[in-house]
């Protein structure tokens, strides 16, 4: 064993074992970290009004719903990394991404709850309220925030600088998706197919996601074809290529093979082509966190069909392609979307913030006329 893992595995109420990963292969149970964080399965249901407004049957994957204290897709990938984090015994966390990133901010929370520091380094993104209440939010939970100019300066401070300042220091890559991270989306894979085993949705034809980084993406289509399932998962691209594409995907996919098969050689080795990770590049819009009016569109009909709340730079792009894709696709099979975005509302931590608390170098960002103009990506 290279390292101890920390939590071995816990019982659900169901009499399951999570994580489902551990379940399918038990050797890994002893060598790979992992601490819990999600309420799993997270529910899955058909979009009633959506269904009867397009005569399609489209279904949710509420991914929103991971936890109590901040759902979204990041707890998933938090269970795996901070379970590393703890195995290697570290109590500073180094990450980033955008202004607004949720893998920032999910970070920040859980860490928290375990008494260890983050440090965020943030570049520059299209400052929106979302962005703003999630600064509040880094502040709220204890973060320490660096403000980085562009996104090239903060890869040499996180891959060179703060390795030599902060030597010890547990490093995240950015959005969580680094092997570890991946392996909360198999676990997820592995998820959705016991539910589709229990009879609890059909076996869907397709599954629409948003793609960031890629590592859920990459994780989701590694644990499906683990569970057995061929169903396709389509990625819609969100952010610039060198993130978000087919070949990041099979890079992190195959990245995480070789980490859970490094543990256990009885894990099938797969296959996978670029034919497996399909990429949709037409909601992507002016670049990363730029809205776009379909992304408008598909988030107010989410919001009056279903009452569930999309954000503009992932989840209502990847809902927009999903919509499209049902204009084009003639077939009547189940349409699976999974929802990624947080949906537990924390807005009354961020009100108990005032933005003159933060840096300095942030406080532009909540100040007059700029605040919308400042902080492109460009
Ligand atoms: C709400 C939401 N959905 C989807 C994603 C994309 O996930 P990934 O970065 O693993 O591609 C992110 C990542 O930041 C996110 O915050």
């Amino acid at each position: 064993m290279s390292r101890k893992a920390n939590k071995t595995a816990i019982k659900t109420p169901g009499g399951r074992i999570r994580p489902w990963l551990f379940e399918a292969f038990p050797q890994l149970r002893q060598r790979i970290p992992w601490t819990p964080i999600v309420n799993a399965p997270s529910p899955v249901h058909q979009l009633e009004h959506v269904s009867t407004r397009l005569g399609r049957d489209v279904w949710i994957k509420r991914d929103d719903k991971t936890s109590l204290h901040y759902g979204g897709n990041k707890p998933r990938k938090l269970e795996f990394i901070l379970g590393d984090a703890l195995a290697h015994g570290g109590r500073k966390i180094v990450t980033g991404g955008g202004l607004g990133t949720n893998h920032g901010l999910a970070t920040a929370i859980f860490v928290q709850q375990m008494n260890f520091r983050v440090l965020l380094g943030l570049f520059p993104q299209p400052v929106t309220a979302h962005v703003r209440k999630n600064l509040l939010l880094f502040q709220a939970y204890g973060a320490e925030m660096a403000y980085i100019g562009s996104l090239l300066r903060a890869v040499f401070r996180y891959y060179v600088t703060e390795r030599i300042r902060r030597r010890g220091a547990y490093f995240i890559d950015p959005g969580g998706s680094s092997p570890q991270g991946v392996l909360g989306y198999v676990d997820a894979g592995l998820e959705l197919a016991m539910q589709v085993e229990r009879n609890e949705m059909p076996l869907p034809a397709a599954i629409f996601l948003a793609v960031g980084t890629s590592g859920t993406m990459a994780g989701l289509v590694l644990g499906l074809r683990l569970a057995g399932l061929r169903t396709r998962v389509i990625g819609v691209q969100v952010a610039p290529r060198a993130f978000s594409s087919p070949k990041t995907v099979l890079r992190l996919t195959n990245k995480a093979s070789s980490l859970i098969r490094h543990h256990d050689r009885s894990v099938p080795e797969l296959e996978l082509t670029f034919e497996d990770v399909p990429v949709d590049r037409s909601h992507y819009g002016q670049g990363y966190g730029h809205l776009t009016d379909a992304g408008r569109a598909s988030l107010r009909l989410m919001a009056e069909a279903e009452g569930i709340t999309l954000d503009l730079t992932y989840t209502a792009k990847a809902f927009a392609a999903l919509l499209d894709y049902l204009k084009t696709e003639s077939d009547s099979k189940p349409i699976l979307f999974w929802n990624t975005f947080n949906s537990v509302d924390l807005s009354s931590v961020a009100n108990s913030v005032d933005f003159r608390s933060l840096p300095n170098a942030f406080h532009r960002f909540f100040e007059g006329e700029v605040a919308n103009t400042i902080g492109q990506v460009g």
